[in-house]
């Protein structure tokens, strides 16, 4: 319907405004010149009929072809979608084709609750790369004294201070579990992230219970190789049941109004399915490119906004606000894939959270193939052999090391203490395994279940 009546607009107002034009253009003509050309004009019509009676062609005159010629071509020139300015918003869709040079960036938004601000930590310094942004933000729930840790331990981080692209959320908002303030949170440091007008690419969401499973290096390594367009997004259309069990309730999220946390609301009132839309729930975790959260924040198109208005009362918005908007938009649906980059495990039946990771689903985790893996309790002996195994990273690096790291690690020294290059990659086995799970999910058969 939306696209309907923007096209119907497209299509009348243009060529009324022509017709308008050329009628008072004609119109001055004839009454400045008076009498002579009337005149002239019907003395050549006389002409010009008389004598392709004579000569047997019978041929429309020339003067009253002129007119009508000329409406259709200039409508016919003149773009018609110019004269509006969401045909030049559009424009700025287009990156198909956009393979630019220069290596990608990431930009991460890495999120925990009270407690969680050493495992925070710890996942930070594992996907940490000098060429990528990082935004910081513990809840409500977490004490400001564990802010105000956390925010000194990055200021004091002799390589945070200087290449400046850690950041730590000042504000602390309150988020309930599976209600709308969480992805109002997500959506802040979305639109911070753009506001400081960073250079990036992607946008990922990780909490403080996720790990990586590959480098940086192989993840921007393999990364360049990506179009960057693509948007990587689990997804389903609701169907059955879940429609209506989801799509008919309204549910109300105090978090928006008290300053106390509390569960969420369930009313009694039912409301219909959405039909000027369609509703899509999937994973959390998502990789979405700048392109397509910028559409999302700005909001000169009224879809993104009207659908996050929407999903204010609806249960669980984070696993399907970006979905239902990639999927009813037309410019993005092509370019969502069907994965969240995450390796997850459930109980079976699964219950409401995932399973723990443990040492015992190592090898799974990496036969997956994902780049990131989650949930992970606080310690747990598998983050180290991950450190150990799949990261390079010991004891004595702060970080996951990479090719930016050039200094020595003689004697226990930390390596990435000196900085080199941070646009040349070193990749390892990962990358190879994450090229291989790409090659799968650009596949011809994966992408034709696209917001299917
Ligand atoms: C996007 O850009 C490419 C290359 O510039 C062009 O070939 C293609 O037609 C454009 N697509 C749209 C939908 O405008
Ligand atoms: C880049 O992508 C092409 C095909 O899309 C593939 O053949 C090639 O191996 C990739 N290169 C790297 C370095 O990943
Ligand atoms: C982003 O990450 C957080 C992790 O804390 C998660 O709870 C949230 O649902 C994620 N997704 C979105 C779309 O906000
Ligand atoms: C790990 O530590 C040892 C010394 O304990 C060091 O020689 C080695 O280079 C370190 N490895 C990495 C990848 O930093
Ligand atoms: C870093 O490496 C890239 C790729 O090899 C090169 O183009 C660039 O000039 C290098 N930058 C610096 C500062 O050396």
């Amino acid at each position: 319907m939306r696209k309907l009546y923007r096209k119907l607009v497209f299509m009348r107002n243009p060529l009324s405004n022509v017709r308008k034009n050329v009628n008072s253009h004609s119109g001055r003509a004839f009454s400045d010149r008076k009498w002579i050309i009337p005149f002239f004009a019907s003395l050549l019509v006389s002409i010009s009929l008389f004598l392709s009676t004579i000569f047997g062609l019978f041929n429309a005159p020339d003067g009253g072809d002129q007119l009508p010629f000329d409406i259709i071509s200039f409508a016919k020139s003149e773009d018609s979608s110019g004269y509006f300015v969401e045909a030049d918003l559009k424009k700025s869709f287009n990156v198909s084709g956009n393979w630019k040079v220069e290596a990608p960036r990431l930009a991460y938004l890495i999120s925990g609750t009270k407690g969680d601000s050493h495992r925070l930590l710890r996942t930070l310094q594992a996907v940490y790369h000098p060429r990528n942004q990082y935004i910081l933000h513990l809840d409500f729930e977490a004490p400001p004294r564990e802010r105000l840790e956390l925010t000194a331990t990055v200021k004091n981080d002799p390589t945070f201070r200087e290449v400046e692209n850690v950041r730590v959320m000042a504000q602390s908002n309150l988020v309930t579990y599976k209600g709308p303030t969480m992805i109002a949170c997500t959506l802040q440091a979305i639109a911070i992230l753009l506001k400081e007008s960073l250079e990036w690419d992607w946008f990922l969401n990780l909490s403080a219970s996720d790990y990586p499973l590959v480098t940086q290096d192989d993840l921007l390594h393999v990364f360049s190789n990506l179009s960057r367009d693509l948007n990587f997004i689990e997804h389903t259309k609701i169907t059955g049941w879940k429609l209506h069990h989801r799509g008919n309730s309204i549910i109300v999220d105090p978090g928006l109004y008290l300053s106390k946390k509390s569960d969420l609301a369930w009313t009694t009132q039912r409301r219909s399915l959405p039909t000027t839309f369609k509703l899509y729930t999937g994973s959390a975790w998502v990789a979405l490119t700048r392109t397509f959260v910028e559409y999302c924040i700005w909001g000169w198109d009224n879809l993104p906004r009207t659908i996050l208005m929407y999903y204010t009362n609806f249960i669980s918005s984070p696993e399907g606000y970006f979905h239902t908007v990639i999927c009813n938009t037309e410019e993005f649906r092509s370019t969502a894939i069907g994965h969240d980059l995450h390796y997850i495990a459930w109980d079976n039946p699964p219950k409401q959270h995932p399973i723990s990771l443990s040492t015992k689903d190592f090898d799974k985790m990496v036969k997956s193939k994902a780049p990131f893996a989650r949930k992970f309790a606080k310690d747990d002996p598998v983050l180290n052999k991950i450190d150990k195994e799949l990261l390079g990273r010991n004891d004595t690096s702060r970080f996951a090391p990479g090719a930016w790291c050039v200094g020595s690690s003689k004697g226990g020294a930390d390596p990435c203490s000196v900085r080199g290059n941070d646009s040349i990659f070193r990749p390892g086995p990962g990358a190879k395994r994450l090229q291989e799970l790409l090659q799968t999910l650009l596949s011809e058969d994966f992408r034709q279940k696209q917001c299917s």
